[in-house]
């Protein structure tokens, strides 16, 4: 049985970036420069699919020459998107496009074997969560509010009644929390 989770960040009142896409406001606290649980819980996925505006941000950050490397080690990503992309050479072997709603999707990866996936982008997160088909939501709330961008949730045709598992409280004033989806 395939199983889908959300990490994310988001201002407190509920941005994932700016209108343009920044997301510097996640080092607001020193948020940035402190893993907080990041690579506990890759661990703990095996694929990831990721919006295509979501990858965009990600190239431009690490062709930043002070910016960090690709934050995905190995771990195959598929890129939800209508549009080709050009996929440089380093990536090849990691990022896939697909175009396909969640449900198809999400067998796809089951029938390639995946059994964990992280579900990344404010507008994927929002297609997964319409369809019920999120099953873990880690959010950690970054101590800033930036009055305006994307946002992490959106309408809904229904409402999902979450779960509390755990909070941490991180010295850089970060709250992170986990849910699981009530079914
Ligand atoms: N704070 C955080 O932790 C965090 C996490 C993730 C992202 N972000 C930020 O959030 C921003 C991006 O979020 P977003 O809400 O704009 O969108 P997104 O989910 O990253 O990307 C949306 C795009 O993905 C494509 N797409 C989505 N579902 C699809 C499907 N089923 N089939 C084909 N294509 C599909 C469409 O692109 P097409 O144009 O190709 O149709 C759509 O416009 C970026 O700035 C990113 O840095 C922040």
């Amino acid at each position: 049985m395939i199983t889908t989770s959300v990490f994310v960040g988001t201002s407190v009142d509920g941005f994932i970036a700016r209108r343009g896409g920044a997301v510097d406001f996640l080092g607001s606290a020193d948020a940035i420069d402190s893993d907080m649980g990041f690579a506990d819980f890759m661990a703990t996925v095996d694929v990831m699919v990721m919006g295509r505006n979501t990858y965009d941000t990600v190239i431009d950050i690490i062709d930043d020459p002070d910016g960090p490397d690709w934050p995905y080690g190995e771990m195959k990503v598929f890129v939800l998107t209508h549009r080709p992309v050009d996929v440089r050479p380093e990536l090849a072997s990691v990022v896939e496009t697909a175009a396909l709603a969640p449900e198809p999707l999400l067998r796809e990866l089951e029938s390639r074997g995946y059994e964990r996936v992280y579900v990344d982008g404010g507008q994927t997160v929002q297609s997964f969560l319409r369809d019920d088909l999120i099953d873990e939501i880690i959010i950690t709330d970054v101590p800033v509010l930036i009055g305006g961008g994307i946002p992490l949730f959106g309408d809904l045709d229904a409402d999902i009644r979450l779960g509390h598992v755990d909070s941490v409280v991180f010295e850089n004033g970060c709250v992170q929390t986990r849910y699981r989806v009530l079914r």
